[in-house]
């Protein structure tokens, strides 16, 4: 009796330790898929903004400023791949396209055009490898 109730209690131990690191595993990846995640809705509104052929900087330089933000963001949200130089380079170096760009908006939709490709390019070179 006393070794079935010691069992008990070592799976509910389990089960609950079992349900904390769970808890724990979806904290971590929250916060760098909402840092991707925010930065997809924006590039997707500026993807828009070209399909509806809104190309002008009012319409774009709040969803450039967000890509500025988020793309900052990236050494905070994976401090665990920071230390590959080729990730923090992809890092580093998509965030210095976003500044580039969201200092000088795009005037018009062929310049939104090569800024979306450019910024797509970053997305797409880093997701190869990490993601
Ligand atoms: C420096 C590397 C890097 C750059 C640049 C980058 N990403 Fe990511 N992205 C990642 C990694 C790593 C993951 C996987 C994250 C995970 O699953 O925890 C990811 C995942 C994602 C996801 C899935 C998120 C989820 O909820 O699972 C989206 C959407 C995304 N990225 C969009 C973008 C967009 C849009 C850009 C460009 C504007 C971009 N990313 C630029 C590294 C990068």
């Amino acid at each position: 009796m006393r070794t079935l109730l010691l069992a008990l209690i070592a799976a509910l131990v389990g089960a609950l330790a079992a349900v904390q690191v769970t808890a724990a595993l979806r904290e971590r990846d929250a916060y760098p898929r909402g840092v991707m995640d925010v930065m997809a809705m924006h590039a997707g509104a500026l993807d828009q903004a070209l399909k509806s052929r809104r190309c002008v900087a009012d319409v774009t330089k709040d969803h450039f400023g967000m890509l500025v933000t988020m793309s900052g963001e990236i050494p905070r949200a994976f401090p665990d791949l920071m230390p590959d130089k080729e990730f923090a380079k992809f890092a580093n170096d998509a965030h210095a396209l976003d500044q580039q760009i969201a200092a000088e908006p795009p005037k018009d939709c062929a310049g939104l055009q090569k800024a979306m490709a450019q910024i797509g390019e970053h997305c797409d070179q880093c997701h190869r490898i990490y993601r």
